[in-house]
């Protein structure tokens, strides 16, 4: 089967899972949760998740409390980031906080937050040993603190004068690639494997991960707003150390420096001059410099895969695909 069939068969169990679960009173607080799984989404995570546990010896079924986990957690990411980015559009749909209003994103949020837990707990369920479910817990719980460490250096890197690319990997190793690479080893302790399988899942998604929020820099830029279902421009607006920005202000000349500078972080800048400030990034060879930097970063999360003993090839495969799929993508 190829990965985009097998994503929406597993995209789809999982949405059933989290509607099974997470449910409950006032109205408006689960519509204003469940706003997101609604709206549908890519659904990486989830099938990481279980293609990790397949690799791992175990199987599609134990798995799925774990993949709706990390998808519910992914959510409650989306949700805070959106208010943070003060975005108006995510998955083609208005943001949970432009419907809602900020106050109830907050707390869907943390609704959220809490039953990707109640999720995970479910694998007992299942049948998984309990000490299986404690480490992925364990595995859940860091994954929610990185992503938390990395989305407050992504607000506080604008404040460092010479953000360098180093500060970027680091950023966005915490804020995007932590949840890839937890999401494997959540599917790994699941499935009972090995800490050296489960180590190689974890790094090959580390690498994979930052090979992904490169794409997202580049696709916020270049992309197509309709395609993507979110705002294009938007890091611009709001000031983001982006590769993109890193790469062009230590590229450009002093005068366009000065124009990328007069938008950046400039709520008030008109779409022309956003227009023209990813012009001028644009010409810089930032795109290309950035598809080099994600391209290096896949190769190093597939020379890491190649070397996976799995105990279900056609899983690992697929698995490869994923990889290629995080930096090809144009949605
Ligand atoms: C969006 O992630 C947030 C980032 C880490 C860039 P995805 O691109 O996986 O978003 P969905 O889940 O498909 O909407
Ligand atoms: C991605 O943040 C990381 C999280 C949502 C935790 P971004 O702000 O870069 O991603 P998009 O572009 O809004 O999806
Ligand atoms: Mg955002
Ligand atoms: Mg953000």
């Amino acid at each position: 089967m190829d990965l985009t069939s097998y994503a929406s068969i597993i995209g789809k169990k999982v949405e059933q899972f989290i509607y099974t679960v997470v449910s409950g009173h006032p109205k408006k607080l689960y519509e204003a949760s469940l706003h997101y799984i609604k709206a549908g989404g890519k659904r990486l995570r989830p099938v990481i998740v279980v293609l990790s546990s397949k690799i791992g010896g175990g199987s599609e079924e134990i798995a799925i409390p774990g993949a709706a986990a990390v998808e519910v957690l992914h959510t409650f990411t989306l949700v805070h980031d959106d208010i943070i980015d003060k975005d108006e559009l995510r998955r083609g749909v208005p943001t949970v906080h432009k419907l809602w209003g900020v106050e109830m994103g907050i707390i869907a949020g943390d609704l959220l937050f809490a039953y990707a837990y109640k999720c995970l707990v479910k694998a007992m369920d299942y049948g998984v040993p309990s000490d299986r479910v404690a480490k992925s817990l364990d595995a859940l719980t860091e994954a929610a603190i990185t992503v938390a460490e990395g989305q407050a250096l992504d607000m506080l890197l604008p404040e460092m004068p010479n953000a360098s690319v180093e500060d970027y990997i680091d950023m966005v190793s915490k804020k995007t690639a932590a949840l890839f690479a937890y999401s494997a080893k959540i599917g790994g302790l699941l499935a009972g494997a090995d800490n050296a399988l489960i180590s190689n899942l974890f790094n090959a998604m580390m690498n994979a991960g930052i090979a992904f929020q490169i794409r997202d820099d580049i696709l916020g830029l270049i992309g197509d707003e309709k395609v993507l279902g979110k705002p294009v421009y938007s890091d611009l607006r709001e000031g983001k150390r982006t590769i993109l920005v890193i790469y062009a202000l230590k590229n450009v000349d002093e005068n366009k420096k000065k124009r990328i500078l007069s938008v950046l972080g400039n709520r008030d800048a008109d779409v022309n001059s956003l227009r023209e400030a990813a012009q001028i990034i644009k010409e810089s060879g930032a795109i290309e410099y950035a598809d080099s930097l994600s391209e290096f970063y896949a190769n190093k999360a597939i020379e890491i895969v190649e070397n996976v003993k799995a105990a279900d090839t056609e899983a690992l495969n697929m698995f490869k695909e994923l990889v290629m799929f995080m930096i090809r993508r144009n949605y």
